[in-house]
This record gives structure tokens, C-alpha cells and sequence, in this order.
């Protein structure tokens, strides 16, 4: 028996029951439209974006895809934002993260329009995130609560420690796990590289969801027996291969395995989820914007 997590499965489920979503707008005229902004040269960051734009295609949204180079001054990204939250083709508004270090992060974000922000990075998605009331749901902590769903892991009452506090994935995962809602109601902790004794906080686990981004980080002695662990980390390691790396989570997968009741893999975890979720929180910007 498995005990592996498919996340393409999920993932395709997910994407199965937004077609008919699509449709019910294209009856009324809207087609979805996503675009997705990337100043950066990091080959990564241009690899999600794209799989990103291929997803829109796959599914019936209007992409628009637009590279802003990496040492352009922040005036032109910020100019770009303003022109695309205007665009009435445009619903969904992504600014693939990290921004160049000239780039002042908070400044990008506050410039996309809420409505639009499909990341739910905007202060104002964070603030109603964090209150309880949420517009749109960052995307990757979104998709590891489908996946805990479709694993039949009821989160209510459980321990969760969260290894990782960025504002893209740990914060986020807190706020949507502490949450008086659904597939929320857990007691959760953070752990971040200043934490003492991790190994002693995940061991308390019922759930680890990695997000540290550092390769290979948790390992079976830092598990309980029957963790359910969720790997968000994707770190390219160097290696001899034709491709020069290879793809490692946060968790060491082939002793983990042993031990945990589920557990996901990298790739084919988090990842097909984190793109459902963006299809969906982008349909949800348009019926808000069709409105
Ligand atoms: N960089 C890594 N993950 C994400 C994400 O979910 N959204 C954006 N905009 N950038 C990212």
C-alpha cells in the first residue's frame, strides 16, 4: 500500500470541476484572463511562470505573459501594474516572486489592484486572510489544504508545525490552519531557522508541512510515528545529469516515507496543487470583477 500523496490527481480533479466554472462565465461573455509579470533572470522563476501560462491555456483563461528585465528601474514594473490592473481583459494580476533586489517587494504588491491580486499578497487579502474572512487564498497553502483533504486528514484539533515563515507560504499556512473554518481549527507552530531543537517541535507533529526551502532538512528521526507530512520546499541540487541538477523537497523522501502515514513527493506534490489554486482564485477574480 502507498502511502504517497498524488497531487496531479488532486490537481486534476481540482482543474476537472473549474472547467465547468469557465464555462458558466463563458456563457455570459467573460473569458478569465491571468496575467503573469516576471522581472527576474532565474531560471526557475521563468520555469513556474511558464508552466503557470500553460495551465491558462489548458483550461480556457486568457494568458497574458509580460518579462520586464531584471535591471530595469522598479518605476517600469510598477508603471506596468497600473496599466494591467486597467486592462478590462485582465482579472487575475501575478508578479512572480522574488523581485530583483532594487525592486522594493511591499511597494509591487501594494500596487496590484486587491480585486485582482490573485496571490492574495495584497495587504488588504492579507488583513481579511488573517481576520477571517478571506478573498482570495494564497495559492500554495490553499492547495496543501486540498491536498490534506483528498488524504481524508481532518486538521481539527491537530498539532501542525509549519517549518518556515514566509509571507508566501508559512504565514499564510498559519493563518488558513488556525482559522475557526474549514479544514482549518488546528493548534499550529512555526519554526524558522532561529527555532531551538526543531527536531523536538516536528516530533509533536501530527502534520509537518515543510516550507523552509532548505534541501532535505527533516529527516525520520525528526517524525512522529503516523506524521502526515507535506513537502512545499522545491530545491535544485546540483548534479552530473544532461538537466546539471535534480529536483529535492525539504524532507528527506525515502526515509520519511518509512515512517510517515502520508506523505507527499517532489515533484508532484504541493506543486500541480499551487497552479489549481491560481486557476481558481483567477475565475473568482473574474466573477468578482463580472459582478
Ligand atoms: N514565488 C514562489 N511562489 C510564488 C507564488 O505563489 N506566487 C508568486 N507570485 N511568486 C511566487
Amino acid at each position: 500500500m502507498t502511502n504517497h500523496i498524488d497531487g496531479n490527481k488532486v490537481a486534476d480533479r481540482i482543474k476537472a470541476e473549474l472547467h465547468s466554472c469557465i464555462e458558466t462565465l463563458e456563457q455570459n461573455d467573460v473569458t478569465p484572463g491571468l496575467a503573469t509579470v516576471l522581472m527576474s533572470d532565474d531560471g526557475a522563476s521563468e520555469t513556474y511562470v511558464s508552466m503557470k501560462q500553460q495551465a491558462c491555456d489548458d483550461i480556457g483563461i486568457e494568458g497574458f505573459h509580460i518579462e520586464i528585465p531584471a535591471d530595469a528601474p522598479e518605476k517600469r514594473l510598477l508603471q506596468r501594474i497600473e496599466e494591467l490592473n486597467a486592462d478590462p481583459t485582465v482579472h487575475g494580476i501575478l508578479v512572480q516572486m522574488p523581485v530583483p533586489d532594487h525592486v522594493d517587494e511591499s511597494a509591487v504588491l501594494e500596487q496590484v489592484d486587491p480585486l485582482h491580486d490573485v496571490d492574495g499578497f495584497h495587504p488588504e487579502n492579507v488583513g481579511r486572510l488573517t481576520t477571517g474572512n478571506p478573498r482570495f487564498k494564497p495559492c500554495t497553502p490553499h492547495g496543501v489544504q486540498k491536498l490534506l483533504e483528498a488524504a481524508d486528514v481532518d486538521t481539527e484539533g491537530k498539532n501542525v508545525v509549519i517549518v518556515g515563515r514566509s509571507n508566501i507560504v508559512g504565514k499564510p499556512m498559519m493563518n488558513l490552519l488556525v482559522q475557526k473554518a474549514e479544514n482549518g481549527n488546528a493548534t499550529v507552530t512555526v519554526c524558522h531557522s532561529r527555532t531551538e531543537d526543531l527536531a523536538a517541535k516536528t516530533r509533536q507533529a501530527d502534520i509537518v508541512i515543510a516550507a523552509a526551502g532548505v534541501p532535505e532538512l527533516i529527516d525520520e528521526s525528526m517524525l512522529s510515528e503516523e506524521a502526515v507530512v507535506i513537502d512545499v520546499g522545491v530545491n535544485r541540487v546540483d548534479t552530473d545529469t544532461e538537466k546539471g541538477y535534480e529536483l529535492v523537497g525539504d524532507v528527506e523522501f525515502e526515509s520519511a516515507k518509512k515512517k510517515a502515514a502520508a506523505i507527499t513527493p517532489v515533484p508532484g506534490g504541493v506543486g500541480p496543487l499551487t497552479i489549481s489554486m491560481l486557476l481558481h482564485n483567477t475565475i473568482k477574480a473574474a466573477a468578482l470583477q463580472e459582478d
